[in-house]
């Protein structure tokens, strides 16, 4: 029996370089190891942008498009859409009866992110809630594994402590699930800060090549380097990150050289860097172009993923129902 894997991503955008290297590129090896489930989770998307539930909308069709150009296969895993299997809803509901609520106030992005978004109103139940319903998402399909980056273990933890309460509660239906951490790379957004969309320094997976090129061009460097006889260090270059992706070992030596030398440019650099990032992300622009000429067959997947899901989370939900003792419909009632 292969192992079961769940991982989602929030519908808040289209997805970036940055997510492709750090998740996406991670998730499309596991296919080929594991039985994978994956959800465009628009319920936790909703938890900060309730306001803009059109932008929400959009993003779901982006991001299914920028998975199955980075090469989610439909043949291999399951690709959903969290909110048309309701059972996920369910699932956290009854599991909220459970969660005593300083485990949830405990839990470390719960602050942060009430403090970076602080142009949202975030004191709502369902965004308190964000961590259990993550933990439902999960024990719906008895995940074994689940990849995530560093930021999100304490939301694994969440998971596995709930799904010990649970079982001790009502009798063992919910493995516990493992985090597998994702090692993502350091790539920063053109500005040198971190990639964000409220930055606006962000390159996207679906940006024409072209554009691309643009934004490298023009993106920050070492800021010490003022002249082009100025010598640089690449190790405090944001150019330099992206190098340490997409450029190998011979051309990054002659970088550092050149740079720290004052030998070369920094336009030389990111000419460098181009020849290596550009056959990365031509071929996926050019799938994506074809997916989005075709947006039926792009909806056709996920509606079938979602119902390959749906049984599953069913099937699951009849064992909680019985567990907690809410199968009224059940023979002998
Ligand atoms: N919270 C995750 C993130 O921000 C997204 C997510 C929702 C998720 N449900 C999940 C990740 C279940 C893994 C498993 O990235
Ligand atoms: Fe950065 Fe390259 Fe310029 Fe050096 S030469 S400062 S590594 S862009």
């Amino acid at each position: 029996m292969k192992k079961r894997v769940f991982s989602g991503m929030r519908p808040t955008g289209r997805l970036h370089l940055g997510n492709y290297l750090g998740a996406l590129e991670n998730w499309v090896l596991m296919q080929e190891e594991y039985d994978c489930i994956f959800g465009i989770v628009d319920y936790h998307a909703l938890t900060s942008e309730y306001r803009n539930v059109e932008s929400v909308h959009e993003s779901v069709f982006q991001i299914a498009v920028d998975w199955l150009a980075s090469g989610l296969d439909p043949e291999k895993s399951i690709l959903m859409i969290q909110s048309m299997v309701p059972e996920h809803a369910e699932l956290h509901l009854l599991l909220s009866m459970i969660v005593p609520t300083p485990w949830l106030e405990r839990v470390p992005t719960y602050k942060e992110q009430m403090e970076q978004l602080r142009d949202k109103d975030l004191s709502t139940y369902g965004f308190l809630g964000y961590p259990l319903l993550q933990a439902a998402d999960i024990l719906i399909y008895k995940a074994d594994l689940v990849p995530v980056g560093e930021d999100q273990v304490a939301h694994i933890e969440l998971s596995r402590e709930v799904a010990r309460r649970f079982n001790n509660f009502y009798g063992t239906v919910f493995p516990e699930p493992e985090a597998k951490l994702t090692q993502s790379p350091r790539l920063p957004g053109t500005d040198g800060r971190k990639m964000s969309k409220s930055y606006g320094n962000e390159i996207q997976l679906s940006e024409d090549p072209k554009q691309i090129q643009k934004k490298i061009m023009t993106m920050i460097t070492d800021p010490a380097r003022k002249r082009r006889t100025d010598p640089g260090n690449p190790e405090v270059c944001p150019v330099f990150d992206y190098h340490k992706i997409f450029t190998e070992s011979a051309g990054r030596d002659w970088v550092v050289q050149g740079c720290s030398t004052a030998g070369i440019g920094c336009s030389d650099c990111k000419e460098m860097l181009l020849k290596g990032m550009l056959p990365v992300i031509e071929p996926l622009h050019e799938k994506r172009m074809k997916l989005e000429r075709s947006p039926s067959d792009v909806k056709e997947i996920l509606v079938e993923g979602t119902g390959k899901a749906s049984r599953i989370a069913k099937q699951t939900m009849q064992e909680v129902r019985q567990a907690m003792k809410l199968d009224y419909s059940a023979e002998g009632w």
